[in-house]
């Protein structure tokens, strides 16, 4: 990667049978997945879908939903974007790096333009209402890190492993300019 180039990575965590999000929520209640979560993005510009916006306690400056509703009413700091690629746009233009954070037809649409993705796998069979996107071909990526961790997960009062990994794309698309 030259050194003008900003870094675009997505981040997120799936169950072992593919589920994201349950309710509005995560599937799972795993308090060190989520510290991991947000110490990974901290000091980044995010892309995130309206979904899984509204789903969140704290939300950082320089954060761009992705949203059709022209009327959406937004925290200080975040800005609505018409599309994926409109929000890849305005967060590269902040100068931070990108990490796309989901929902699912927001990582379906954004894995084209990520150097990175971030992947929790959590080895238990969570059930969700959302799945991760089937489109990602994450296996014809290299992986470049892959650690492995019990933790703690409340909703079961037991542990499961984490295996935290980070996948690079070896030619992301660069993203478009506006036409
Ligand atoms: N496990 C994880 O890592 C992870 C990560 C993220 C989210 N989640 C979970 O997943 C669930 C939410 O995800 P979700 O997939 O249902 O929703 P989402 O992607 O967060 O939000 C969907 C909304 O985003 C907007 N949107 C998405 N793609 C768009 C596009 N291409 N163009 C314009 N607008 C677009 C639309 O908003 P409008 O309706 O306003 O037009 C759409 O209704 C929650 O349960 C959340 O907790 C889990």
């Amino acid at each position: 990667m030259g050194k003008d180039e900003t870094l675009i990575a997505a981040i997120g965590a799936v169950s072992a049978i593919g589920m994201i999000g349950l309710d509005g929520w995560l599937p799972w209640d795993i308090p060190e997945e989520l510290a991991y979560f947000e110490r990974t993005v901290a000091g980044a510009a995010l892309v995130v879908g309206r979904l899984t916006y509204e789903s969140m306690d704290v939300v950082p400056v320089d954060t761009f939903v992705v949203s059709h509703h022209e009327d959406l009413v937004l925290r200080p700091g975040c800005v609505r974007v018409e599309s994926v690629v409109d929000g890849l746009r305005a967060a590269l233009r902040t100068g931070k790096p990108v990490f796309v954070i989901g929902g699912a037809l927001v990582y379906a649409a954004a894995w084209p333009y990520c150097q990175r993705f971030y992947l929790t796998r959590i080895d238990g069979e969570f059930a969700g209402d959302t799945a991760f996107p089937s489109n990602i071909p994450l296996d014809q990526w290299a992986v470049v890190a892959d650690t492995t961790r019990s933790l703690p997960e409340l909703s079961t009062g037991r542990p499961v492993d984490c295996r935290f990994m980070v996948y690079s794309q070896a030619e992301p698309l660069p993203v478009p300019d506006r036409g």
